[in-house]
């Protein structure tokens, strides 16, 4: 395909679209039809070259076309009904405002076309609206032309320059303000940034654009990657399935990750923006210059862009931190990641939809946007980054531009130019990219003191996944370091070795089992594995608590601080789900005592490390999954802690105050998560003093973190007035949608301090009739029903079963509306086979219930399936 000449009548009943498609014969493939997708689409015309064609044939969604000639102009008018299009794929109307959203395969619901990443065209586009309702008409690329035109109507003509896949095409016709900035890029070119949002959001445009041009800017220094465009512009909307959208020169934004104010988004919210801004923006090279060549390759631009904008948000935050506090701030960010890592991708990856980070098979490519193709394709890509370097990986990189600017490429391509700028062989590297599953690394330690010399031993596995019984190695970096007696890290010398040096080494596991041998070790180190969690594996180590506690206090690696801090939590909380009259142990609250006093920490440090597990992980780590008794557990844990440490966490509150005007930064931001982290603490104790802080915090607060931090403290408390609070919070922000999204979750996710409140799904069932809620807005479905299913398993797995019959009817309903969304809703109960048996019969009915009704969307139908395979 040449070019593409698009005209958009746009009107929400009837959209007339026209689309002229140059094509050219392929010489390299054999002689056949043209071959065009079609979804949902009224076809009012269809010609080549001026006339009927030679043949058609058309099964409902492929269309295929005889045609003579090398060269031929295509062309066909189709007509769509935006107003009437609740998937919120292809032209959709939010607000009266037309957007689209075309990956993966959502451009086949606009009209005919070869829907798939490695057909490429330059696109001509002319919209033609009415000028009251969309005075803003954008598409990609630069504006050619605009004008009025008869009856209030106006147009505008873009022309995008560079060719590019149909899945980045986006038009957007609506009522919007601009927050702009002129920047010059590093060659001295003026481009325009702009962030386009509704006219009461304009005052929540300020971070999102500041952070659009730090990811310039780091692009530019960190790969030497500049924006070849003359714009740029980010779009936000509110009704949007995902988080945003990397279309050429036109992102689309869910307005969870644009918006921000202190007064309505909280730091995590700032951070958040920060990251999926970059995101957006690097796919212009990673995803945009360089495409997938089809569907299976996802992981080549998410996996690549996902790691991109984690390094941008370390860097971020380590140089505002400034030297002192840069270690610090890159590894809270790392635990960030890594935590996501563990709660949601880990669980994917031992259920029925484990998948490689390229997928070899799908029915519905929309349900392979998942965790592993973008959380551990990530990690896959940061393997490379530590086994290459820095420099080597900057190298592979460049020669990738080099060879595949402008093309469709596949993961084997991207690991071969890595393989080739730096002479080394990745062909074992690759089976990261076709296993499935979660590697097992047990590592045991053996130390000698005749010879004062330490052997580790590590041997790897990968359990059996669907499809998939039988694993083979994978190439595994082990960053390690061995810590003496006296919390310092020893030199770490392998056999043979002239030197040695007291810091951090990376070890490759390549074999199924491998043993290296540390010497001049006179004492018996204590190990330190997977440093910086340098691979996505499970660490199997043997250790007591008295090793867990030393490690809290002496790893030098902060991820292991905190991961010594997890494991022995997760060993307390499995100890109590298993036995309701056991106790918390002595120790293990003053190593907690310890870490809470240890004030030459890192605050943000502080907060990751003393914040117990996540409860969808310690489900995965407990069998059989029995989320009552762990929901018992840790209200158990959380209480202990909150009363055996209250004076210390009472301290702790009062020196974490932050004075000032509010400001996105590490540093407050690390305060203030440790403030609200001793709130609930607190709250969980029910202590009086903590509890008056929380109401104080709560009526005084000048910023959103504060202030929620001291709702979702009350509120997981018996306090009698957490119901007040919330009703003042919902007084406060009835008309700010992103606002009650948090209030809507919140309640959803609440654990039931108070026996005698309400039970969650009664009280998500008296949400769903709020006004502010509807089951069309994505946001508002995750918000309430995603927490509710996802999060709070707690409540949603009560032994009546009631919550599974309320999940199968939501997805029921979800299912007519937006299929895309329901698929994500069903998935909650895919791993209902980890469950206890009364709880799995409850699970099971409900899932063929679904499975058994009529109308049942591909996305659905895809996940229960597996479910039930
Ligand atoms: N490429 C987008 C992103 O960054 C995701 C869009 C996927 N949308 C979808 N409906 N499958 O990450
Ligand atoms: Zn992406």
């Amino acid at each position: 395909m040449e070019t593409v000449d698009l005209h958009f009548h746009l009107d929400a009943e009837a959209t007339l679209v026209t689309n002229r498609m140059l094509c050219v014969r392929n010489p390299q493939a054999e002689n056949g039809p043209i071959r065009l997708w079609a979804e949902e689409l009224e076809r009012l015309s269809l010609t080549v070259d001026g006339s009927a064609p030679l043949a058609v044939r058309d099964d409902g969604t492929l269309l295929e076309i005889d045609a003579a000639g090398e060269r031929v102009v295509v062309e066909v008018q189709t007509r769509i009904r935006p107003g009437a299009n609740t998937t919120l794929s292809g032209l959709y109307v939010s607000n009266d405002g037309f957007f689209t959203q075309c990956e993966a395969e959502g451009f086949r619901r606009i009209t005919c076309f070869p829907d798939r990443p490695d057909v490429m065209a330059r696109f001509t586009v002319t919209l033609e609206a009415d000028r009251a309702a969309c005075p803003v008409l954008l598409s990609n690329g630069n504006l050619i032309d605009a004008g009025e035109l008869p009856a209030g109507r106006h147009f505008a003509r873009w022309e995008d320059p560079f060719p590019k896949p149909s899945y980045l095409f986006a038009l957007v016709a609506a009522k919007l303000v601009v927050l702009e900035r002129q920047v010059r890029t590093q060659s001295g070119r003026e481009v325009l940034l702009q962030v386009w949002v509704e006219e009461g959001n304009l005052d929540r445009c300020a971070h999102a654009l500041d952070a659009l041009v730090n990811s310039m800017r780091w692009d530019e220094e960190t790969f030497g990657l500049e924006l070849d465009l003359d714009r740029f512009m980010i779009v936000a909307v509110a009704d949007f399935n995902m988080g945003a959208m990397e279309n050429k020169g036109l992102n689309i934004f869910n307005t969870k990750f644009v918006l921000a104010k202190p007064d309505t988004a909280t730091d995590v919210d700032y951070e958040h923006i920060e990251s999926v801004v970059a995101h957006e923006y690097f796919h212009n090279w990673t995803g945009n210059r360089v495409t997938c060549r089809d569907w299976f390759q996802l992981t080549l631009k998410e996996g690549l862009t996902v790691f991109r904008d984690q390094q941008f948000s370390a860097d971020m935050l380590a140089r505002a931190a400034g030297e002192e506090g840069a270690a610090s701030a890159r590894a809270v960010k790392r635990i960030d990641d890594v935590r996501v890592l563990r709660a949601a991708q880990f669980p994917e990856d031992a259920g029925p939809m484990a998948h490689p980070i390229r997928p070899d098979r799908y029915q519905e490519i929309n349900n392979f946007y998942t965790a592993t193709v973008y959380e551990k394709g990530a990690e896959i890509i940061r393997m490379l980054h530590t086994l290459l370097g820095q420099e080597g990986f900057r190298n592979g990189m460049d020669l990738y531009f080099s060879y595949y600017d402008g093309q469709a490429v596949t993961c084997d391509d991207f690991v071969e130019v890595m393989s080739e700028a730096n002479g080394v062989d990745l062909d074992q590297f690759m089976r990261w990219y076709s296993q499935a599953g979660t590697p097992r690394v047990r590592a045991s330690g053996v130390w000698d003191a005749a010879s004062a010399s330490y052997t580790l031993t590590l041997a790897q596995s990968t359990p059996p996944t669907p499809g998939q019984p039988d694993k083979q190695a994978l190439v595994i970096p082990v960053a390690l370091g061995l810590i003496g007696p006296d919390g310092r890290d020893c030199v770490l010398r392998l056999e043979g070795e002239a030197t040695g040096k007291a810091s951090t080494r990376v070890l490759t596991l390549s074999a199924m089992e491998q043993s290296f041998r540390f010497v001049d070790l006179p004492a018996e180190p204590v190990p330190s594995l997977l440093r910086g969690f340098s691979a996505p594996v499970i660490l199997e180590l043997e250790e007591d608590d008295a090793r867990l506690a030393f490690r809290m206090a002496h790893d030098a690696d902060p991820c292991n601080r905190w991961d010594a801090a997890q494991r022995y939590a997760e060993r307390v909380v499995l100890a109590l789900a298993a036995d309701p009259d056991a106790q918390v142990p002595a120790a293990y609250v003053q190593a907690m005592r310890t870490l809470l006093n240890a004030h030459s920490l890192d605050p943000a440090f502080r907060a990751q490390a003393l914040a117990l597990p996540g409860e969808t992980y310690l489900l995965e780590r407990m069998t059989p999954a029995d989320p009552l008794a762990l929901r018992a557990a840790l209200q158990r844990l959380m209480r202990t802690l909150g009363e055996q440490l209250a004076a210390e966490w009472l301290a702790v509150f009062d020196a974490m105050q932050v004075a000032g005007e509010y400001r996105y930064h590490p540093r407050d931001a690390g305060c203030r998560a440790l403030a609200n982290l001793a709130l609930r603490y607190l709250a969980a104790a029910d202590d009086a003093q903590g509890l008056a802080r929380a109401q104080q915090r709560f009526d005084a607060a000048t910023n959103m973190t504060e202030r929620f931090g001291a709702l979702s403290a009350l509120v997981h408390s018996t306090h009698p007035a957490r119901e007040q609070a919330l009703a003042a919070f919902h007084a406060r922000y009835r008309d700010d949608a992103l606002v009650l999204d948090k209030w809507f979750a919140l309640q959803a996710g609440a654990w039931r301090w108070d026996p005698a409140a309400l039970p969650t799904l009664a009280r998500v069932r008296h949400l769903m009739a709020d006004p502010a809620f509807s089951l069309s807005n994505p946001n508002k479905v995750y918000a309430l029903l995603g927490t509710y299913f996802r999060a709070n398993p707690g409540e949603f797995h009560a032994a009546d079963g009631s919550g599974h019959a309320f999940w199968a009817d939501q997805v029921l309903a979800l299912n007519a509306k937006n299929p895309q969304v329901a698929a994500r809703m069903a998935r909650a109960l895919e791993n209902w086979r980890r469950f206890t048996p009364a709880l799995q019969h409850s699970m099971r009915t409900q899932v063929q219930r679904v499975q058994a009704s009529d109308g049942l969307s591909a996305d659905v139908a895809e996940v229960l399936g597996k479910a039930l395979e």
